[in-house]
């Protein structure tokens, strides 16, 4: 996608130097920087830190540091702990271990003096299939969003957290038919939630307006009044995992958004590719819900008059709070699942991926 006219992707091999870039997602939508990872402690850092946030984005960023750890030694205890550090970032986004498990089959057959460059191989391979994928989620999405669109007038989606493009390698997965909606010159417009406490909206706000998108943001508790009031066509979000059964485990308050859907009779939409979807799982109750760090919630971020980017305290630090990453949506509330393969409901995900074998 194109920041400031010139186009980028959000993670990317340097060259000439066994090194990789990303775009630093903390210091956005205030600044914007670029960061170097050179190790797999780097890479592991990014994700724990949210540098790289999103679950497709975790998944290759896992895949390029199992490659930065292979930068001495490349044999199987040193690969297996680099896989280890990096599968103990964040719990929830299962790309994190589809990619991981990947790269480990791919390389641990190998001799350990051939791994190195098949790390990167594969890796690359990795982003470049996201990009692909996130893509043809786009086309499907779109389709699926002018079936279903109320009228001939202006197409209004409502979203949650961040599932554009800086959530992949490009294109994003919810944003996707968003985007290709607004290249193929359809009038739509986007109501972004806020997405406390991390602000991830703010950063769909950022992309949407990079891309000259229509968009309105709001307070995540507006969600219910403007479903109900009318004139929204679907309510359109990602997923750090899908249960074998459809359940969907997303940003905190995307099963908030799911009723409020459900009531108004909007229809609930979720965009992942395929390997976000875990078949391995259940259902719903056997996903690992991150939590995280109280001073999300007792600090704030954002920047002061002069556009210097700080935090205020808004709580004690002694005060309790507790700061679940993420919910589960039944699959009774979801409408639509759109992959990279087309669209289907939430309990017929095996028809559209019918190569997935059980567990
Ligand atoms: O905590 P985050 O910012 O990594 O959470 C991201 C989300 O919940 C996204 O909606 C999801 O990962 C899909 S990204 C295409």
């Amino acid at each position: 996608m194109r920041v400031n006219g010139t186009p980028w992707r959000t993670i990317w091999p340097v060259d000439g130097v066994r090194a990789v870039d990303i775009i630093d997602q903390t210091a956005l939508p205030h600044a914007f920087s670029v960061r170097r990872l050179h190790s797999v402690e780097d890479a592991a850092q990014a994700i724990r830190s949210m540098q790289v946030r999103g679950a497709p984005l975790i998944g290759v960023t896992a895949a390029h540091g199992l490659a930065l750890g292979l930068a001495s030694r490349a044999d199987d205890e040193t690969l297996l702990a680099a896989a280890r550090l990096l599968a103990a970032t964040r719990p929830t986004a299962v790309n994190l271990h589809w990619a991981l498990a990947r790269m480990q089959s791919r390389l641990l057959p190998l001799p350990p003096a051939a791994r190195v460059d098949a790390a990167w191989s594969e890796a690359a391979t990795i982003a470049d299939e996201d990009v692909d994928q996130c893509r043809r989620i786009g086309i499907h999405g779109l389709q699926l969003l002018l079936a279903g669109r109320r009228g001939e007038g202006r197409l209004e989606i409502m979203t949650h957290c961040n599932a554009g493009w800086l959530a992949t390698v490009d294109h994003g997965t919810a944003l996707a038919p968003v985007y290709a909606a607004f290249d193929a010159g359809i009038d739509i417009h986007v109501w972004v939630s806020e997405t406390r406490p991390r602000n991830q909206g703010l950063l769909t706000a950022w992309e949407l307006r990079q891309h000259g998108v229509p968009h309105t943001v709001v307070a995540d508790n507006a969600a219910g009044l403007l479903l109900a009031r009318g004139g929204i066509d679907a309510v359109l979000v990602g997923a750090d995992r899908i249960a074998a059964n459809g359940d969907v485990a997303n940003k905190i308050g995307t099963c908030l958004k799911a009723l409020a859907a459900r009531a108004a009779g909007v229809p609930f939409i979720v965009a992942a590719p395929r390997s976000t979807i875990d078949f391995a799982c259940a259902n719903g109750a056997a996903i690992p819900i991150e939590e995280r760090a109280g001073d999300e919630l007792r600090l704030l971020h954002g920047c002061d008059s002069a556009g210097v980017a700080g935090e205020l305290r808004q709580l004690p630090a002694t005060a309790a709070v507790a700061n679940p990453a993420f919910d589960i949506t039944p699959a009774s509330l979801v409408d639509h699942i759109v992959s990279e393969r087309g669209c289907c409901t939430a309990d017929r995900l095996r028809s559209l991926h019918p190569e997935a074998a059980d567990g």
